[in-house]
């Protein structure tokens, strides 16, 4: 059995990357399918992720880090780096691409279940959008769900990672002409392998006791 405790537990923010060291295509590959099949409610999908494996593209990245520069070095060193970014809008065409493809994928046997598959995305889609009045924070949500993934499968697949809410979103969306395309940034992954003289790898972790967070009724 695959203990995936020793695995959450080994990941931790690396805080110096080593620029020397690269990551494989083909485990870049497996980091994309991660975020790929990550879950979202109601299979919404809401996200985009911009990949940055060259220098130009960190620099560009890196612009947005002006007011946070402990972070620039991190996102400049790093192998690879993400930036996940979650949509501005859920259009009625965008929830026609997403029943199309799931119809591709077969998921329907019959008009019946394809229809109430989209009744039921479009009322949860409206709850947020009409109702709640929350529907970036919650398309966040769903682009968080696939930085977890990302987190745990980086650890698994024996790469460091950085998460970075440390940058200024507007900044980045105007670099990457992100707004255009209907999107945000929500949160950048840097990627790659730590450098010798990174003090958080020596660091341990720390986190509250499980009777402080857990109940059980
Ligand atoms: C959403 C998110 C944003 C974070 N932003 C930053 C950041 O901007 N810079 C940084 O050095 N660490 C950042 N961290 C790292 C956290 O400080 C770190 O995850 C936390 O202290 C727990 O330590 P561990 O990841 O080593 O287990 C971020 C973590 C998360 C999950």
């Amino acid at each position: 059995m695959i203990d995936v405790v020793h695995y959450a537990k080994k990941r931790y923010t690396t805080k110096v990357f080593d620029p020397s060291k690269k990551i494989s295509d083909e485990q870049i590959q497996q980091l994309k399918s991660l975020a790929q099949y990550s879950a979202s409610s109601v299979n919404s999908q809401p996200w985009h992720f911009v990949l940055a494996a060259t220098d130009e593209g960190k620099q560009l990245i890196a612009q947005a880090t002006e007011e946070f520069a402990f972070n620039t070095p991190k996102i400049l060193n790093a192998s690879h780096v993400l930036v996940l970014c979650r949509k501005t809008d859920i259009t009625d065409e965008y929830l026609n691409q997403l029943l199309e493809q799931e119809q591709q994928d077969g998921r329907f046997d019959d008009e019946q279940g394809k229809q109430m598959v989209a009744g039921a995305r479009a009322f949860f889609t409206g709850l947020h959008v009409n109702e709640l009045h929350d529907a970036p924070a919650w398309m966040e949500k769903q682009v968080y769900l696939a930085l977890g993934n990302l987190l745990l499968g980086a650890s698994l697949l024996d790469i460091d990672s950085c998460p970075i809410e440390g940058f200024d979103a507007a900044k980045l969306n105007q670099v990457l002409g992100l707004t255009e395309q209907g999107y945000s940034a929500t949160v950048v992954l840097a990627l790659g392998y730590h450098a010798e003289d990174d003090f958080n790898a020596k660091l341990p972790k720390s986190r509250l006791s499980q009777e402080v967070i857990f109940s059980e009724i």
